[in-house]
């Protein structure tokens, strides 16, 4: 098995951008978890499914999904969907479906392949805890709520979308409320992972913070 660096932390901690960093400079891939989740959740929207759905009709659609990540970019059962999974509703629909058992397990292998090519920075919400709870290294990456409600609406406004600052800090309540409160898998800090707070801290003293510690 390679080396893996895990990188976990609630939305808006700045974790894709500072694992893509960590990954580039130390010459390991990097696997961003998020996206795979976002890809499920647009695949189980493009098969009409909604909130209320069995665990058993997710199991049997998931059997149909070819799901990959390569270079930065995610395709679902080969056509490129880099695009389609950035949208405020299907990161509303990755955090609900992320909540599903089937979604957990369907992704847990896909996930564990990475590093058996390469060494991985793993990125997402469980990487320390379950997916790989014997990595290499750890870390876990928090900022406070108004600072990675601040990053969501200027991200959202830079990509031109319409937002006010308050329904980026109730997005941000409640995607945080749902990912760490559900029974598999929630959002939590392992044991011995390095706590980072970027709250205050620029993208750049970040990377560096998390290479001075390897
Ligand atoms: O990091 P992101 O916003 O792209 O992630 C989208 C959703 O996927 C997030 O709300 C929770 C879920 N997720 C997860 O449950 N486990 C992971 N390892 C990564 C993401």
């Amino acid at each position: 098995m390679n080396r893996v660096i895990t990188i976990d932390g609630p939305s808006g901690a700045g974790k894709s951008t500072i694992a893509r960093l960590v990954a580039e400079r130390l010459g390991f891939q990097y696997l961003d978890t998020g996206a795979l989740y976002r890809a499920v959740a647009l695949y189980l929207r493009q098969k009409g499914l909604g909130e209320d759905v069995r665990d058993q009709e997710i199991a049997s659609l998931l059997k149909g999904l070819i799901l990959s990540f390569k270079d930065g970019k995610t395709f679902i059962n080969g056509e490129d969907v880099s695009g389609q999974i950035r949208t405020p509703e299907i990161g509303h629909y990755s955090s609900v479906f992320s909540a599903r058992r089937p979604v957990r397990e369907f992704l847990l292998e896909i996930q564990r392949r990475f590093p058996e090519v390469q060494d991985t920075v793993c990125e997402g919400r469980d990487m320390g805890t379950v997916v790989f709870p014997g990595a290499w290294r750890k870390f876990y990456l928090d900022a406070s709520e108004e600072e990675r409600a601040r990053r969501r609406y200027l991200q959202l406004r830079s990509a031109g979308k319409e937002i006010t600052m308050e329904a980026a800090l109730r997005d941000v309540r409640e995607r945080d409320l749902r990912d760490s409160s559900r029974d598999v898998a929630p959002l939590r800090r392992a044991e011995d992972a390095i706590y980072i707070d970027t709250t205050s801290m620029g993208i750049e003293e970040a990377v560096k913070e998390i290479l001075r510690h390897l």
